[in-house]
């Protein structure tokens, strides 16, 4: 199978970023480990982050007939855009979100999430750990 991984705004500073929310796990290490761990089951996965909503809105539309199935951390995009939740809509590929931080015990703007409702599942607050158990939920989804 095939997946897509994106990142949105400001997880390219992950490592940086305010690491006692967000742990000291880079991007690059992410995105290395998932894409060993899909090759040791004989998939293939692609990764990609943006700071701008268009190119995630143009990455999620060039996804279409591509992939299988996407892993999303919409990052700040999760509580603003419509325009990459309809786009995930539009293409109808299954995918879970993730967020590194318990968005759950952070501020109230945080708790509201344009895409948990269409997501397969959601998955937050263990850190880099949370894309790794989307990618086997992932798998396992596709292959039951
Ligand atoms: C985040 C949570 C968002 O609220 C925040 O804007 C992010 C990262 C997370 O992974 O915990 O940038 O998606």
């Amino acid at each position: 199978a095939k997946f897509l991984v994106l990142h949105g705004p400001n997880l390219n500073l992950l490592g940086q970023r305010e690491p006692e929310i967000y742990g000291a796990t880079t991007l690059d290490d992410i995105n290395t480990r998932l894409a060993e761990l899909a090759q040791a089951d004989g998939h293939q996965l692609d990764s990609m982050q943006s700071n701008a909503e268009h190119e995630l809105v143009s990455a999620i539309q060039a996804a279409r007939q591509q992939y299988d199935f996407i892993l999303i951390n919409p990052a700040a995009f999760t509580h603003t855009s419509v325009a990459i939740r309809d786009a995930l809509a539009a293409v109808a590929i299954p995918f879970i979100e993730i967020h590194l931080s318990n968005v759950h015990r952070r501020e109230a703007f945080r708790q509201q999430s344009y895409f948990s409702d269409l997501a397969v599942g959601v998955i937050c607050g263990l850190g880099a750990q949370g894309y790794e158990l989307a990618l086997q939920a992932a798998t396992k989804q596709l292959n039951p």
